[in-house]
């Protein structure tokens, strides 16, 4: 963990008196703290650093780690590897996603806050705008790889191409990503371990409806973007699950209730203030649609239509 981001972070279990955390280093490469813990000022709480990865999560949260969903898994890594970087390694069928979205990102000395990171790649488009940039996920594996990546600036991996035939797909990274300012960790999106408006940047790619109670990661989301000028970039295919999510809890992709229609809509209601969520409000800057992809071998594919909102605020 770079240890800039001692200074950004506090307890997740201590959110309303936003306790700081205390750094104690047991090994260090340079400024990346590479064994040591974080312990929370407040409630005495521990957060292990192991291998330069913090994990900040709260007691809750810590079933996360035992990875239900598969986000830890050899084939997901193949995949996301390649849904975030294929077109640097020219791979006819890459997804231009990332560059859509990453289009909405403006230049400030704030600093950004990529939630659901995966292996890193809208982290990486963020450093050429922001001071400082925050990658969290829930799993160790993407995180472990984003931080690998970050430091090799380039890629190598087995790309999955049946079973357990592989090739190795590699490539340099784009030299304008300024990686002094990126660091990932891995955290919960429902228990940010940050402080009240830490951010001028939040971004929410494809993770709403992974997550047990998509109003919290709205709320939490809130609670850390900046009041005054300040942007969140949000996407999402609305698939709900059951498995993920009580329907009772969806915002969307229901007959009746509170949240009935379509996710889309009741998120741009969410944003414009219905509810107090989001206060201030957020002026809807654009709204549309992204053709992302995830590849799992050379003959399955997933061709998701995400649906992203970007809200502003003055
Ligand atoms: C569908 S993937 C999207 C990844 C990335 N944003 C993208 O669009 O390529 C969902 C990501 O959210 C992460 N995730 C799921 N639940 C999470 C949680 N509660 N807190 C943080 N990350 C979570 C997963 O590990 C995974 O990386």
């Amino acid at each position: 963990m770079k240890k800039w981001l001692k200074e950004k972070l506090s307890c997740p279990e201590c959110l309303n008196n936003q306790a700081p955390l205390d750094l104690d280093i047991k090994e260090e490469l340079s400024d990346d703290v590479m064994e040591g813990e974080l312990r929370c000022t407040a409630c005495g709480r521990c957060y292990p650093i192991n291998k330069g990865v913090a994990v900040i999560l709260p007691e809750k949260s810590m079933s996360l780690m035992s990875d239900k969903s598969g986000y830890n898994s050899q084939s997901m890594l193949s995949s996301y590897l390649w849904s975030h970087f294929s077109e640097l390694f020219n791979d006819p069928d890459a997804t231009d996603a990332y560059k859509v979205w990453s289009s909405y990102f403006r230049e400030t000395d704030g600093y950004a806050l990529d939630i659901g990171c995966s292996v890193g790649r809208l982290s990486f488009e963020l450093s050429k705008t922001h001071s400082h940039v925050i990658g969290i996920d829930s799993s160790v594996s993407f995180v472990t790889k984003a931080r690998e990546l970050l430091n090799q600036k380039r890629l190598d991996f087995d790309l999955i191409i049946e079973g357990f035939i592989t090739e190795k797909r590699s490539c340099d990274f784009d030299a304008s990503w300024n990686y002094d300012r990126i660091d990932f960790i891995v955290a919960d999106a429902l228990a940010l371990p940050f402080p009240k408006s830490s951010f001028s940047t939040v971004t929410s790619i494809n993770i709403l409806e992974k997550v047990p109670s998509p109003i919290r990661h709205l709320a939490d989301m809130n609670r850390v973007l900046n009041e005054e000028n300040s942007m969140l970039v949000f996407s999402d295919p609305f698939s709900w699950d059951e498995t993920v999510s009580a329907s009772e809890l969806w915002l969307g992709g229901t007959p009746h209730g509170k949240y009935k229609g379509r996710g889309i809509d009741n998120i741009s209601k969410i944003f414009s203030g219905e509810e107090g969520i989001f206060d201030p409000p957020l002026e809807i800057a654009d709204k549309g649609n992204v053709s992302w992809k995830i590849r799992k071998t050379e003959n399955l594919w997933e061709h998701i239509n995400s649906q992203f909102i970007v809200g502003t605020r003055k």
